[in-house]
């Protein structure tokens, strides 16, 4: 992988295998492909892709998921392919989704994540996440915490 600057675009039913492969690389217990499906037809999801902004075929080096609910960006999923991890693409892909949110005048982005999740936590951290609550053994399989964290959204 090169340091071309990223694209970012919807993700489409036809880029499915490719988001689940990414999925099943960064995840104890990936989404389904009906669960990423049903996200792309929501009116109320976003899902983008991000790819390396180079010539030759595209492909697609992680994604984020996530809805616009009244004033708020709610995150959902965020995964970079291993191949491309620590080179800025889920800050960058972060960085989108508050971009959106700011365009619908949303003033906060909200998410969940694993405590032990270290590279994600360092990710979010670094982009101003605060921690503002715990959700107890919110993820059941392993009775692991959930970390809520928050960003305020300023205008540009
Ligand atoms: C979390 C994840 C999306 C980060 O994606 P990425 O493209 O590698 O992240 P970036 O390169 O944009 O890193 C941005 C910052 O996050 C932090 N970070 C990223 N990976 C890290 C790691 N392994 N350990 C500690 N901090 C890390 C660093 O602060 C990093 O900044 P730096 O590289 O300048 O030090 C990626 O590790 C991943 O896909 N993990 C599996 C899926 C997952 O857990 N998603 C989050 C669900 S809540």
């Amino acid at each position: 992988m090169s340091d071309a600057p990223l694209r970012y675009r919807r993700v489409l039913e036809q880029d499915l295998p490719r988001i689940m492969e990414i999925e099943a690389a960064g995840f104890l217990h990936p989404w389904s492909e009906q669960m990423l499906r049903s996200e792309i037809s929501h009116a109320w999801s976003v899902v983008l892709g991000a790819a390396e902004d180079a010539p030759g075929p595209e492909r697609l080096l992680g994604y984020i998921i996530f809805w616009l609910v009244h004033d708020e960006v709610h995150v959902l999923n965020v995964a970079t392919a291993p191949e491309a991890r620590r080179r800025g693409v889920g800050r960058a892909l972060m960085e989108q989704a508050s971009a959106h949110g700011r365009q619908r005048a949303c003033r906060l982005v909200t998410l969940e994540v694993r405590r032990s999740n270290a590279p994600a936590l360092g990710l979010y951290r670094g982009l101003g996440f605060r921690q503002v609550g715990v959700r107890p053994k919110y993820y059941a399989e392993e009775g692991e915490d959930a970390i809520i964290m928050t960003l305020d959204l300023d205008p540009r």
